[in-house]
């Protein structure tokens, strides 16, 4: 069976004395909850401060971007071996915010996830549609589309080696969460978009989950953990959603 994994992305919050503080409390509770594979995702300059924080223990970290480059003139960019050698594992890659306030695009989020797994990186591809592509009944076309940009960049059996994050634009940071139906439905699509290959890929669902929503959303058969904004910028709150992907 596959491990859930749950996924607390920090965004842009917090200094880092609450990096160090939020990530301790983390590595200090990570033994009593080995069924489950957790991650964070801080900002860039507070990658080193966690990692010292969660050695000695299984919480995985993470980067929240990263170019598409190798390396070279990209200012403000920051590259793959970089981030291998500040000791992340995973890189959030097409994250809504990400398409939706910097523009980046189904071919710039492709070759950020190719850049991720030439250094080893397991990307968790971000995927979702906005609230009027939902009332147009485009949803499962517009996944269908963002996903299949990808596996056009790197191939099919890649995509299925990473982690793929469905999170509606609608429910992100909004309190409105996707019903466990809806979630469901979309995340069974992607399953058969990706074929056997991808019978044990983790699908996450992400966007204003909590502990009061995770217990039936991980119960969805699809459903193989969360992306948590908000909710995991408190390590008890995180806990108990991570308790619930057990
Ligand atoms: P949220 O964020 O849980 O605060 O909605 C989720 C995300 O952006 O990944």
């Amino acid at each position: 069976m596959t491990k859930p994994l749950v996924a607390g992305n920090w965004k842009m919050h917090g200094n880092i004395e609450q990096a160090s503080s939020l990530a301790s409390q983390l590595a200090a509770n990570w033994n009593d909850l080995q069924a489950v594979e957790m991650v964070v995702f801080p900002p860039f300059v507070h990658l080193s401060t966690v990692k010292e924080a969660l050695a000695n223990s299984a919480v995985a970290l993470g980067a929240q971007n990263i170019s598409q480059h190798e390396g070279g003139a990209y200012t403000g960019e920051i590259s793959g071996a970089m981030l291998v050698e500040q000791g992340c594992q995973y890189v959030l890659v097409g994250h809504s915010e990400r398409r939706e306030l910097f523009g980046e695009n189904n071919v710039t989020v492709a070759e950020k996830f190719k850049a991720a797994q030439k250094v080893g990186l397991v990307p968790i591809l971000c995927v979702g549609e906005s609230l009027q592509e939902r009332r147009q009944g485009q949803t499962l076309a517009v996944v269908s589309s963002q996903i299949s940009a990808v596996i056009d960049c790197v191939g099919l059996r890649n995509v299925s080696r990473a982690v793929i994050a469905y999170e509606p634009v609608w429910a992100i940071g909004t309190g409105e969460v996707a019903s466990p139906q809806q979630a469901q439905q979309v995340h069974s699509a992607i399953r058969t978009q990706l074929g056997n290959i991808g019978a044990d890929t983790r699908l996450l669902y992400g966007g204003s989950v909590k502990s009061s929503s995770a217990v039936e959303l991980f119960a969805q058969p699809d459903i193989n953990g969360g992306l948590v904004g908000g909710a995991s910028l408190e390590a008890h709150e995180f806990l108990n959603i991570v308790k619930l992907a057990e």
